[in-house]
């Protein structure tokens, strides 16, 4: 197939990019680095063997976007351009609404413009907000607490109109849990800019001396250990779930919604002394109050997806930890590092 990529130079990008070339489809990105590096491109190529086409650019921009289709004759969009930060998005809503929602809008109008049939959507597990019961499944209450998880929401509120409007369009929105790690190859990984929000990026960055404490947010959870509990998935299981979603997409049409997860919840104590473990660094700690806006606990039901998609997550939490790892000590030691 002939993907459009957007946000192909993120984190998640540039790790589908790599999975959906080695499988053979054309990849075509569109991304306009606000929170990711132009030297990702040649990266995702050292690993992928080609040079994905690459667009610095604004997914709401109809008229690039329409041009890019025709130009490249793109069949499918895997739409992952997007802010994802929970603190931000409390703070800063209408970025969120307008970057979020309204580029979204931009791209889903370029797309009909040109009937571009498929399209695969980064959603996530935070529009289920605090988890009434677990497993998460696909049919959990969808209780958001958060601009960032409203404006997913309300993204695939659009796309169940759109689809029921055009039944030959087939749309698969994929709710991430907590996606970590890096390829194998220490090239591409996760590379925030500023302070790191999430877990996995900050303990790498404390495991290399780069901060100097780990603050535990809570010791005081209804959980083993009394820390957060979230269900953590490799990187490259989650941008191999992208690929199922697009083989599912050339025989089904209509819109679907699959949790990618593994299943199984790990506390931040443990994420800890695995990491400890996998890098032979230590990770000093100190537990401080709870985040705001955060749940106890949160892991999925992974069934949907299994059968739908016939997709599961195999990659171990160590793996998680030792890719992160070795991303990090790339980066670390002047290996190509993304340009600033
Ligand atoms: C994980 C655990 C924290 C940082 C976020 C967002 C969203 C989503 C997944 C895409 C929690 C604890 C964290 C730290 C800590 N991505 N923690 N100290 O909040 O589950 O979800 O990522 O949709 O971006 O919903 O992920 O990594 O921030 O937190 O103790 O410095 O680690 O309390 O228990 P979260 P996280």
């Amino acid at each position: 197939m002939k993907v459009l990529l957007t946000g192909g130079c993120g984190y998640i990008g540039s790790h589908v990019a790599v999975v959906l070339m080695s499988a053979g489809h054309e990849v075509v990105i569109v991304d306009d680095l606000s929170n990711s590096h132009r030297d990702v491109v040649g990266r995702i190529a050292d690993i992928a063997g080609q040079l994905p086409v690459f667009y610095q650019g604004d997914v709401g921009d109809v008229a690039l976007v329409r041009d890019v289709i025709r130009r490249h004759q793109i069949d499918s969009v895997i739409h992952l351009a997007g802010f994802k930060s929970v603190g931000e998005s409390v703070q800063l809503p209408l970025k969120y609404y307008q970057n979020n929602v309204c580029g979204t809008l931009g791209l889903l109008q370029a797309m009909e413009a040109e009937s571009v049939p498929r399209l695969v959507f980064s959603s996530s597990a935070t529009i289920y907000g605090d988890p009434q019961y677990l497993p998460v499944d696909e049919a959990h209450p969808q209780r958001v607490i958060n601009a960032y998880g409203r404006s997913k929401l309300h993204i695939e509120g659009m796309l169940q109109d759109i689809s029921a409007s055009r039944p030959s369009l087939g749309v698969v929105c994929l709710r991430y849990f907590n996606p970590v790690g890096a390829h194998g190859s220490g090239l591409i990984g996760e590379y925030p800019r500023g302070t790191p929000n999430n877990l996995m990026p900050y303990v790498v960055q404390v495991a290399s001396g780069e901060r100097e404490v780990l603050n535990v947010f809570g010791g005081d959870y209804p959980t083993p250990d009394g820390t957060g509990v979230r269900d953590y998935i490799h990187v490259m299981d989650l941008a191999e779930g992208h690929l199922a979603a697009l083989n599912f997409l050339s025989s089904n049409s209509g819109w679907h919604a699959f949790n990618l997860g593994t299943g199984r919840g790990f506390s931040v104590l443990e994420m800890i002394r695995a990491f400890e473990k996998e890098s032979g660094h230590t990770v000093p700690y100190r537990i401080t109050a709870r985040r705001e806006g955060d749940v106890a606990c949160s892991y999925a039901d992974v069934q949907a997806a299994a059968r739908g998609l016939n997709w599961k997550a195999t990659r171990a939490l160590e793996d998680m930890c030792s890719s992160a790892w070795r991303f990090q000590s790339r980066l670390s030691t002047g290996g190509r590092s993304p340009a600033d």
